[in-house]
């Protein structure tokens, strides 16, 4: 699709959803909330959690795995787990954080004095673990229930999920609903002339386990995010050959003998890829690291919001659904650090205990519409209308202006913003670094090389 009949396409989804709100409040809102449910005990619900009990609200967690963790949960299936559920966590073995740990904390809860900024996956799980335990979260979180529907039903919500033990389908009542379910569950496949001929294994980064597969392979890296250039880090080294293919611009690393920098595919055929510089490359494994979708399936039409892969419309502050304020979504934010969805999850909490007046609906919209109209003056498409970005500050200023939330300091947004440039200057060493927080706004950064990385959270 050209870009300018995508544009079109995205004005007509605007105008349809401003038609689809009908004003029923102008004076400003007040929620009163006897039951609040969450759906995802990842990081997001679990801080959805917390904030529900400081803030003196039932609630129930409901999750789908019979594991809280999200992400953070490895899990050794692949497509789908002993349940039957698509897999959700896109985990691997031996992953470090890409950001440090200070931009990760949840409010007033650090890691144990000692903790490396880049921990391990596991180390993060035990973090969470630890997060659970000290909140006493656990009764709350009903494991193994899928929610498949949501719906508006007058003057609460409808929410149904299926018991994957006995695959009975239950609804239950609520009157506030947090959507939790995580940014990063469903891959996106890109498409090429000739890939169904390709006689290659090839997988998403969304089910990469462990390099000992690729041990001595001939093996494709597609993209250069996040996941691209961890996986080049994980299987360099390993394979006999590393093609990636990718067009990021940044100081790269020597990986090894074996590595090859390659454009964009142009065709697949039996053997291998042929690229956009018309080589050819012979291969066994193609690993797409391409990114993935926003996928809300259990939203009923009733919800009054319009979800697609890439964004979600309309929201107040990223966070609040305009037509129906009793809905709030944590982590449709992009370009954000993980601290973001917990002043988010406190926001949430505040809202469902009644103590965050909203503006009225109206106002909602129509700050909402200056935000998309602004979008272009910033260089920035409709599609990137849950960007924050460079905005990150400012968000939290504002999440703690309109409702009380703890402000995070700028701090975390200069460490942000110093990893993401650091982490492309120096990719295979930004790691073996340790940040101090100084003061709001300080941080000090200690070269600090170890051998094996401690876990000193204590589960
Ligand atoms: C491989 C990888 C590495 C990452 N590394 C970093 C990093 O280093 N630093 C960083 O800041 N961020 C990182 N992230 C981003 C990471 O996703 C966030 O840090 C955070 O964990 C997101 O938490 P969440 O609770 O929003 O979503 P998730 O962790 O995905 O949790 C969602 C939960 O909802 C459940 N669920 C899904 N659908 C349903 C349903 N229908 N009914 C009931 N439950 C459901 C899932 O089982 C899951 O438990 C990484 C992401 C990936 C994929
Ligand atoms: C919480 O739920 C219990 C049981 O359903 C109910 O008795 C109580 O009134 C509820 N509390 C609030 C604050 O709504
Ligand atoms: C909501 O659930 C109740 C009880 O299961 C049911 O009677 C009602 O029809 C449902 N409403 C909608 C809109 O689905
Ligand atoms: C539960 O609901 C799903 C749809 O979400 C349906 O496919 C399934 O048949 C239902 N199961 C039972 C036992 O009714
Ligand atoms: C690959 O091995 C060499 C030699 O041991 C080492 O210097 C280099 O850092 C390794 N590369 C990666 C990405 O691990
Ligand atoms: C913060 O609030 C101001 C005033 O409402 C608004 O103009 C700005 O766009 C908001 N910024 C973010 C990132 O939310």
């Amino acid at each position: 699709m050209d870009s300018e009949l995508k544009n079109t396409m995205y004005y007509y989804v605007t105008l349809l959803c401003m038609f689809n709100i009908l004003f029923v409040n102008v004076n400003g809102l007040t929620l009163k909330t006897s039951r609040a449910c969450i759906i995802g005990a990842g990081y997001s619900g679990l801080g959805a959690a917390r904030y529900m009990k400081q803030y003196h609200v039932n609630f129930t967690v409901f999750e789908a795995t019979r594991n809280f963790g999200g992400t953070w949960h490895f899990d050794p299936h692949v497509g789908t787990d002993e349940d039957g559920l698509p897999v959700f966590s896109s985990m691997y073995n031996d992953l470090r954080t890409n950001t440090p740990r200070q931009t990760m904390e949840y409010y007033d809860f650090p890691f144990p004095e000692g903790t490396p900024s880049y921990p391990s996956a596991t180390c993060f799980l035990d973090y969470l673990k630890s997060f659970v335990k000290h909140f006493d979260l656990l009764s709350h979180i009903q494991l193994r229930s899928l929610v498949t529907s949501v719906k508006w039903a007058g003057n609460h919500w409808n929410l149904t999920y299926t018991k994957t033990d006995t695959k009975e389908n239950v609804t239950e009542t609520c009157d506030f609903i947090v959507v939790a379910n995580g940014p990063y569950n469903t891959p996106v496949w890109p498409k090429y002339d000739g890939i169904d001929t390709f006689e290659g294994s090839m997988i998403h980064s969304h089910d990469y386990k462990d390099r000992k597969a690729y041990k001595n392979r001939k093996v494709l890296i597609v993209g250069a995010g996040a996941s691209g250039l961890d996986l080049a880090i994980q299987l360099s080294n390993v394979t006999a050959k590393l093609v990636h293919s990718h067009h990021l611009v940044y100081n790269e690393p020597k990986f090894f003998d074996g590595y090859v920098k390659k454009p964009d595919i142009m065709a697949f055929t039996p053997k291998g890829v042929i690229f956009r510089d018309e080589s050819f490359e012979e291969l066994d494994d193609v690993i797409f690291c391409t990114g993935y979708d926003f996928n809300h399936p259990f939203l009923d039409e009733s919800c009054g919001v319009t979800s697609t892969a890439k964004f979600v419309l309309p929201l107040h502050k990223q966070l609040v659904n305009i037509k129906h304020p009793s809905m709030v979504f944590l982590g449709i934010a992009k370009k954000i650090i993980t601290r973001v969805m917990d002043a988010q999850a406190e926001y949430a909490a505040l809202l469902a205990s009644g103590k965050l007046k909203l503006p009225s609906q109206e106002e909602m919209l129509n700050s909402w519409l200056k935000h998309i109209s602004s979008l272009q003056v910033k260089g920035m498409k409709i599609i990137d209308l849950n960007v924050v970005g460079s905005e990150m500050d400012q968000y939290f200023g504002n999440l703690t202006e309109e409702a009380g939330v703890v402000r995070a300091p700028p701090v975390l947004t200069a460490i942000r913003d110093f990893n993401g440039v650091n982490r492309l200057d120096d990719l295979l060493n930004y790691r073996e670094y340790d940040y101090s927080i100084i003061d709001n706004f300080h941080y000090e950064r200690k070269y600090n090389p170890r051998q094996n990385i401690p876990c000193p959270v204590e589960v």
